[in-house]
């Protein structure tokens, strides 16, 4: 990633305000010193979420998403941090310099070589299946397939030799270490040596909405699932890399994207996309060997209004489409279910049927609400008034978590309809249900946000030497001394950044400590720059509650006192010498002699 200068990030941000720029997706409301709303990152009736405008941060209290204005461009558009700032730069009007507000950066750099060294392994695939000799059998497999020439040169698709280390020695040739070949995810060390990750195998490369090649699938060219003992994956799909991050990319959404069809067609093939985009519908993805993510759906809901979902009919394909509906509307989106009859998958189903009949079926999706009513429906014989009562408990189920009054009235006239069991007694069991359902959300019940505190809190104490007293003194320690010279300088001469509990509290003290030896003021929207995922989390409460944490002088000293009697008292518990015992409880007197003439 290009590192974008510090004065830089300040002006982009100084420039930009985030009340401004949030209420372009949140409703917000004044309250307190805050601004509130209903969360944009989850779900909810009641608003917890919480912007500062004079600490131009974020922080949702019911499911812990929080951070400067960057960090929510980066979430709500999808953004890396850089071209998070371009957009902000943008707004602002400021042109962020080639070169002159950039440093170089040893991670950019890392990256584009990474890049580089992909897009040339794919062209290596490529030429490796085009050599007569080499690829016979891949071009062989591809037409059996049904795949013609055409097709692999729109996707690139290749292959890898069987060879230990063709692609190796090939990439080596290039100025490539061995090191950054493994690192790529195109090798894999073995005792001390080097091999081709892929071998033997037909080459799908996955390429992201930039156009660049990011990562691999290969398939074999059998349908045997063992060979002499060992199991053969039939996919083997590149690892996770620095450039590859399989929850948050789509396989061809790069061609998809410019499809200009309302919706997006997700299956969960590389040969099923390849199929239909073949035949002529390009609206198509799929995931990368792994279940659906919010941030997939996000994505894909960049460039449409609506999800299709093609899932395997069997089992485990339904299971997987009912978890897509959901993680799909938890982004935010609609979707609906394309079932294809006597195939298993697109591929075999235009392989069967022709293109045609699969635009028909696509053009029949079911609603996603009705089809969860159609699998319960399938589990309960509904001749029967037994299997009625079941069938409609559980449809009511689903009632419940919809939203749209019209939808769910919709669906309860169809119930009925169905079942010959009256509307008003359907409606009843609903309106019976949601009360004791509101009724049940009034008891107060941990918040997610909550619960994940609690969880770090834990872990922390876990795998850390401290207490839940201790974190919490040092988290006030931190939040007050953010605001103030005085009490920051105090702070430094009694604790070292390094004695602090948690990782997270380390890096902040040092840089707390650090702002106030070069004479500046910390910013907290700054320091955070520097954070993600659950230590983003840990670190912005620091920050987020700064008004509870109003003191002065005796504060930080209470703070400090309490902070060395439990570090003592953990050293105490831990100890087993009685000498060295000794001395420990003689050190918690003196501590607590000096905090009584502190007090005189
Ligand atoms: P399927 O087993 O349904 O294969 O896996 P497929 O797409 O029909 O493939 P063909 O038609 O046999 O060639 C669906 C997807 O799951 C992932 C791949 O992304 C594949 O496209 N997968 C499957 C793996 O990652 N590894 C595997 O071993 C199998
Ligand atoms: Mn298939």
């Amino acid at each position: 990633m290009a590192r974008i200068s510090n004065d830089m990030i300040a002006r982009i941000c100084d420039e930009n305000d985030i009340i401004d720029y949030v209420s372009q997706y949140v409703t917000l409301k004044k309250s307190g010193r805050d601004y509130s709303g209903l969360c944009p990152f989850h779900h909810e009736k009641t608003p917890s979420f919480h912007v500062s405008q004079d600490k131009q941060l974020f922080h949702c209290f019911g499911c812990g998403a929080s951070g400067n204005l960057v960090q929510f461009v980066m979430r709500t558009e999808n953004l890396d941090f850089v071209d998070a700032l371009h957009v902000l730069a943008d707004r602002a009007g400021i042109v962020i310099p080639e070169g002159g507000g950039m440093e170089s950066d040893a991670e950019h750099e890392k990256k584009k070589r990474i890049l580089a060294m992909t897009k040339e392994a794919a062209r290596f695939f490529f030429a490796c299946l085009k050599d007569a000799k080499t690829g016979a059998k891949a071009k062989q497999y591809f037409k059996q397939r049904n795949i013609p020439w055409k097709t692999i040169t729109t996707y690139g698709l290749g292959y890898a030799p069987e060879g230990r280390d063709t692609l190796v020695k090939y990439l080596m040739s290039k100025t490539y270490t061995a090191k950054e070949i493994v690192e790529a995810g195109l090798a894999v060390s073995r005792e001390g040596q080097i091999r081709d990750k892929f071998r033997d195998r037909v080459m799908f490369p996955i390429i992201d909405v930039r156009g660049n090649v990011i990562g691999f699938g290969g398939r074999v060219m059998h349908n045997q699932k063992e060979i002499n003992g060992y199991s053969i994956p039939k996919y083997l799909n590149s690892p996770e890399t620095p450039v590859f991050d399989k929850g948050r990319n789509l396989f061809s959404l790069n061609l998809a994207k410019n499809s200009n069809e309302q919706d997006i067609i997700l299956c969960e093939g590389y040969m099923d996309v390849i199929s239909v985009y073949q035949a002529g519908v390009h609206n198509i993805v799929a995931t990368l060997g792994t279940a659906i993510t919010e941030n997939q759906a996000k994505l894909m809901l960049r460039y449409a209004n609506e999800i299709l979902i093609c899932y395997d009919m069997d089992e485990a394909g339904t299971k997987a489409a009912l978890r897509a509906i959901d993680v799909i509307a938890e982004a935010g989106g609609r979707s609906r279910v394309i079932r294809l009859r006597n195939a298993k998958d697109p591929d075999e189903y235009i392989n069967k049927n022709g293109i045609e009949g699969f635009k028909e079926a696509v053009r029949n999706a079911m609603p996603s609400t009705e089809f969860k009513i159609s699998l319960i429906k399938g589990r309960y014989d509904t001749t029967t008034p037994d299997g009625k009562v079941l069938f409609i408990d559980e449809a009511v189920n689903i009632f419940m978590g919809i939203k749209d009054a019209v939808e769910v009235d919709a669906y309860i006239t169809k119930v009925a309809d169905d079942t010959g069991i009256s509307r008003d007694a359907i409606l009843a069991k609903y309106r019976e249900k949601t009360s004791q359902k509101s009724y049940r959300s009034r008891i107060p019940k941990k918040s997610e946000y909550v619960k994940q505190t609690e969880r770090r809190q834990r872990e922390a104490v876990k795998n850390e030497q401290t207490s839940k007293k201790l974190l919490e003194a040092e988290k006030r320690l931190l939040g007050l001394i953010v605001k103030s010279k005085r009490l920051g300088r105090m702070a430094a001469k009694r604790i070292k950044p390094e004695e602090y509990s948690t990782e997270v509290y380390r890096r902040l003290a040092k840089e707390i400590y650090s702002a106030y030896e070069r004479d500046e003021t910390p910013e907290p929207a700054m320091i955070l720059n520097d954070f993600e995922g659950n230590d983003l989390s840990s670190a912005s409460e620091v920050f987020y509650n700064l008004e509870i944490y109003d003191g002065d002088e005796a504060t930080v000293n209470d703070l400090l006192y309490t902070i060395s009697l439990e570090r003592l008292d953990l050293k105490i518990k831990n100890e087993t010498n009685p000498a060295a015992l000794s001395e420990l409880y003689k050190e918690r007197e003196r501590i607590k002699s000096e905090k009584n003439t502190w007090e005189e």
